[in-house]
């Protein structure tokens, strides 16, 4: 499995409570944008557990047609329906004694919602066009990006079956809002490419990293490897500058969770403190003045020195703006 790497304290708390709630058999949901380090989080939830000796096994339910989801996940017995020449066991027969990712569960039907919260209440398991019932023991991580509780809302989503999986609940933040991670991450991976293609590259030039701190990352962790992959083998220097990073900046803003916790209103999560709000609207007005500091300082009342200060302190903290 995949290291996480952070330093930002949001993450590591949500890493501190996944590997506390890990020994238990509860329910988790997991939130958080696209390409965020979902995955990463259940993997760590079931190496963490007295599971991690059983299967791991991970369904994508936005991926797969309605019916054939259905077979997939509860299995069939031979002739259950046309084209069932054999009996197949469904995924969650192959979880028994592990753990089920059902990510993008948001996608799922409304009609099997219903079927899945049957077979988690009653710890039972009915392949179609079976006879009896049999007893699986299997351990649900579900994730998805967009809210749960908008899809509820918006009566998508069943509300017995979300307060069923919602009994852990860890909500990824955006890359964006972890700047200091994009500094760790890149290191990291600037190093795993260079290895890779047996190139010698010293990191990252100051100003390359401040553009990088400076993008939105709408595909987050999975969409900065992309760019620095990129970078890596297309350099020509000791050391990787603005020119080797190739960033598309899209118009829109397509983190979904993001955008639905923003339509709510919700700048404060759990765990997230004043200064990190602060630090959000900060580098969010130098991004939309491109680095201005007068217009930056300006737009958000506050005096030149004021910022410039903030802005220092932030370097502390492997923030360069
Ligand atoms: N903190 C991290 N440290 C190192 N690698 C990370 C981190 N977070 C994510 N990654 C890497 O980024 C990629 C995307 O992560 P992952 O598949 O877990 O995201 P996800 O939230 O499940 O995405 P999606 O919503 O698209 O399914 C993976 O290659 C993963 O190893
Ligand atoms: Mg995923």
């Amino acid at each position: 499995m995949n290291e996480i790497l952070t330093q930002d304290r949001r993450m590591r708390d949500i890493i501190q409570l996944a590997k506390t709630v890990a020994r238990s058999k509860a329910t988790i949901l997991i939130q958080g944008d696209s390409g965020t380090g979902k995955e990463l989080i259940a993997n760590l939830i079931h190496e963490n557990s007295s599971r991690s000796g059983r299967p791991f096994v991970a369904i994508n339910c936005a991926a797969i047609p309605e019916n054939l989801l259905e077979s997939e996940l509860f299995g069939y017995e031979r002739g259950a329906f046309t084209g069932a020449v054999t009996a197949k066991s469904g995924k969650f027969e192959l979880a028994n004694g592990g753990t089920l990712l059902l990510d993008e569960i948001s996608e799922m039907d409304f009609r099997l919602q219903a079927k899945l919260l049957r077979v988690i209440q009653e710890g039972e398991v009915d392949r179609i066009g079976g006879r009896k019932p049999s007893a699986v023991d299997v351990r649900i991580i579900a994730t998805t990006n967009r809210s749960l509780s908008h899809c509820v809302q918006d009566g998508s989503f069943r509300e017995d079956l979300f307060y069923r999986l919602n009994v852990v609940n860890l909500t990824i933040p955006p890359l964006r809002e972890r700047v200091g991670d994009v500094e760790l991450i890149s290191a990291y991976l600037v190093e795993k490419y260079a290895k890779k293609n047996a190139k010698t590259i010293q990191g990252i030039a100051p100003e390359a990293l401040s553009y990088l701190q400076s993008h939105r990352w709408p595909g987050n962790v999975r969409e900065l490897e992309n760019v620095i992959e990129r970078a890596v083998i297309t350099s020509q220097d000791a050391q990787l500058g603005i020119k080797d990073l190739f960033i598309e900046r899209p118009e829109g803003d397509s983190s979904q969770l993001t955008q639905d916790l923003a339509d709510s209103e919700k700048s404060w999560i759990p765990g997230r403190t004043l200064d990190d709000i602060e630090r959000t609207v900060i580098i969010e007005a130098l991004q939309y003045h491109q680095g201005n500091r007068t217009h930056t300082a300006k737009a958000l009342g506050i005096s030149i020195r004021t910022l410039r200060n903030k802005i220092s302190d932030y370097k502390g903290l492997g923030i360069h703006l």
